[in-house]
């Protein structure tokens, strides 16, 4: 019987749309192919029946694609005491399943090389950490599996160099290594993608390439072998041909402390030289941050200065509850009693120094009207985003310091508050904690049709109610304000690992001084702005109501663009769906096919239409559309 089956599925796709749907998706069969070649299964044998649909029938450790629930798009088979021998392993049979795309086999007792996984080239997560595989894995590898975004192998016993084809996974991540047997030198993995990479107890030696550094020492503990600044060890003088550091310091890191303000000020003037530098390359039609905006990451900066005298340790704190900055503890930089350079205004995720952010590597986010962005990753492995500003001296330094600190003392759940501040008169500093799934626009825009997946319509919805609430905290903490928040667009709204949330660059308008820079807040792009300068809290609404069809069509709004070129003029166009009453055409197709809720979808959209109604006496009110929004469910 089952020989027939599968003789039925080599018959063209023609005759097979004849058949009943049941032998027409038969992804059962390879699965039971796959299972069958593992030498212990048995965690399986209940729920993976021949003749039994894989989704309808919720066998264990299958995930299907959310949309019509019909393909299997993951295998996560962790933990179930699985065994098999990687030649034998039929890696094939799961190559016939279309829409795989994850796929984990942590934790188990698989033995022998690396299976041909690379077969499987759609896959975005392969897990492997946890079993027992050993051997060396060819350099070449990974070449063609170029979609994949995360990848762990740790806790095996692979050995042998990296291989260097991991470098070139253009959309890889998250890279996890660490507690095999890897020796050799240091391969360099450092595309613009990779956010985490962890290399930490094998057995490579040498240099650490200088582009790594923005991963943080604890990528690489546990290596005794390894050499390089991030993890303060300097390279024999032989190898430290690139990470000498400055002459004049002779090799000798270990007391700095005499002169530690010089490298503090040398480090400024590099950051600030590269920062410059960067800003022209990476100008962009968006005016504002383009936190995380991909285009943004294809260049990286180091901005070192020579390791200093050891600095008192504050008591590590719990961080807060975002996602990949789990439980670093933060140092107090006491900077000689220099503390004032960085003005600390919310000690919730540690104390750090001016010093901590300059050895940090750095990493240039974006910029734009307001000033430019990078990413710091300090040596405790704490990472912050520093903004730096040009135009902010509306306020004299007191001043400045009393307004900071009313946005740092900010605690809501939808509200990212800064964490420190740096003031100087031609440029203020501006630091926050950095969120690692990036920013809203980042996932609709940047990576389509990976990231933006993600994007369920119950995710979408939480989205705008999150931002929505935030809005309505500002609004009322900030109610005297002409402008509450003043920027709310997708680049700066950030979201934590479970899709809450997080406003940025907001009540800014009151430091910026430069009436050009000012402009650049999006809060000038709504009508009366542009046509009469007009400013009242009723810009946000509709700066609000771009975001909610930003959302709901998956869009790229013309409005972000200085010239409207390009992009899509989200108001023109759901005024003209409107009118043409075809509104639920509007829907982004990766949400639209949950026809049970096309109607809670249309009513968003309607939402977002009368926000950002052009006559701002006709626009709803933040508080009405955030009723509006309450009230819609999944
Ligand atoms: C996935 O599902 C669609 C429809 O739900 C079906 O046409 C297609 O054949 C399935 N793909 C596979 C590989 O079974
Ligand atoms: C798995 O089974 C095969 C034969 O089916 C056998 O040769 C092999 O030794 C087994 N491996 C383990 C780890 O039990
Ligand atoms: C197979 O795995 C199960 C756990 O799922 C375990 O109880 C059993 O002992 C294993 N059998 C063999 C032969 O290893
Ligand atoms: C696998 O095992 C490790 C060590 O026991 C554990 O830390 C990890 O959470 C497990 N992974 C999963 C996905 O359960
Ligand atoms: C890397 O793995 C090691 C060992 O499991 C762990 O101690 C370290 O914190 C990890 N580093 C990162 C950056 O995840
Ligand atoms: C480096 O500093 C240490 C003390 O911190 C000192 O003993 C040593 O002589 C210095 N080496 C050089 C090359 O200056
Ligand atoms: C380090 O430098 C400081 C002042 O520059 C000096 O007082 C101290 O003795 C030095 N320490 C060592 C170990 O050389
Ligand atoms: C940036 O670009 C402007 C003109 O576009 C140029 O005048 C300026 O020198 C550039 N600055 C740097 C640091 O490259």
């Amino acid at each position: 019987m089952a020989a027939a089956v599968r003789l039925l599925l080599l018959i063209p796709l023609l005759i097979l749309s004849y058949l009943t749907p049941s032998l027409a998706t038969g992804e059962d069969i390879p699965l039971l192919d796959f299972k069958d070649s593992l030498n212990n299964s048995s965690a399986l044998d209940s729920t993976w029946l021949k003749g039994t649909h894989p989704c309808r029938n919720k066998w264990k450790g299958i995930e299907c694609d959310a949309k019509d629930n019909d393909n299997v798009s993951g295998l996560l088979l962790i933990g179930l005491g699985l065994s098999g021998v990687s030649e034998e392993m039929d890696i094939e049979s799961l190559g016939k399943l279309d829409r795989l795309r994850f796929l984990s086999l942590e934790n188990n007792s698989f033995t022998g090389r690396i299976p041909e996984f690379n077969r499987l080239t759609s896959l975005r997560s392969l897990f492997i950490a946890g079993n027992q595989f050993s051997g060396e894995i060819p350099q070449d590898y990974f070449n063609n599996m170029g979609s994949l975004k995360k990848l762990e192998i740790a806790r095996n016993m692979f050995s042998g160099t990296i291989p260097d084809s991991l470098g070139k996974l253009d959309n890889l991540v998250e890279l996890f290594l660490e507690r095999n047997e890897f020796s050799g030198a240091m391969p360099l993995i450092a595309q613009n993608s990779l956010q985490t990479i962890n290399l930490s107890f094998n057995k490579l030696h040498g240099e650490i390439p200088q582009s790594m550094s923005k991963f943080g020492a604890q990528s690489f503990e546990g290596n005794p072998d390894l050499c390089g600044p991030i993890i303060s060890k300097p390279c024999r003088p032989q190898d430290t041909s690139i990470n000498a550091p400055p002459s004049g310091e002779k090799g000798n890191g270990s007391n700095a402390s005499g002169s530690s303000t010089k490298w503090v000020i040398l480090g400024i003037v590099v950051a600030v030289l590269l920062v410059t530098i960067f800003f022209n390359k990476t100008k962009k039609n968006d005016q504002s941050f383009r936190v995380l905006g991909k285009d943004n990451l294809d260049e990286i900066v180091q901005v070192h200065t020579p390791s200093s005298h050891k600095r008192s340790m504050s008591s590590s704190r719990k961080r807060g509850n975002y996602a990949g900055l789990g439980s670093h503890s933060s140092r107090r930089g006491s900077l000689n009693g220099k503390s004032t350079d960085l003005i600390m205004v919310n000690e919730e995720n540690g104390i750090f120094g001016l010093q901590d952010l300059m050895k940090a590597a750095a990493e240039v986010l974006g910029s734009g009207g307001l000033g430019s962005a990078y990413k710091a990753i300090m040596s405790n492995g704490v990472s912050v985003v520093v903004k730096r500003f040009r135009d902010m001296n509306k306020l004299n330094k007191d001043a400045f310091d009393t307004e900071v600190r009313r946005l740092g003392r900010i605690r809501h759940r939808n509200i990212l508050p800064p964490l420190a501040y740096h003031y100087r008169k031609e440029e203020k500093l501006l630091v926050s904690e950095f969120v690692p799934k990036g920013s809203l626009m980042f996932l609709l825009h940047g990576d389509r049709g990976l990231s933006h997946a993600e994007l369920t319509w119950p995710t979408r919805l939480k989205i705008i109610k999150g931002v929505a609430r935030g809005m309505g905290f500002l609004h009322t903490e900030f109610a005297n304000y002409e402008l509450p928040h003043g920027n709310l667009k997708s680049s700066n709204i950030l979201l934590s690992s479970n899709y809450e949330p997080l406003l940025t660059d907001y009540a800014l308008y009151s430091l910026i001084s430069n009436t050009h820079s000012v402009q650049a807040l999006f809060s000038y792009k709504c009508p009366e702005a542009v046509l009469y300068q007009q400013l009242s809290p009723m810009n946000d609404v509709y700066c609000l109501g771009i975001v909610i069809l930003e959302i709901m069509t998956g869009k790229y709004p013309s409005q972000y663009l200085n010239n409207h070129k390009g992009g899509t003029d989200v108001v023109q166009w759901i005024k003209q769906a409107i009118s043409d009453d075809r509104v639920s055409e509007l829907i982004d197709p990766e949400i639209a096919t949950m026809k049970d809720s096309i109607g809670k979808m249309e009513n968003m959209l309607y939402i977002g239409a009368s926000c950002t109604e052009n006559d701002h006496e006709k626009r709803i009110e933040m508080r009405e559309a955030i009723r509006k929004i309450e009230e819609i469910q999944v």
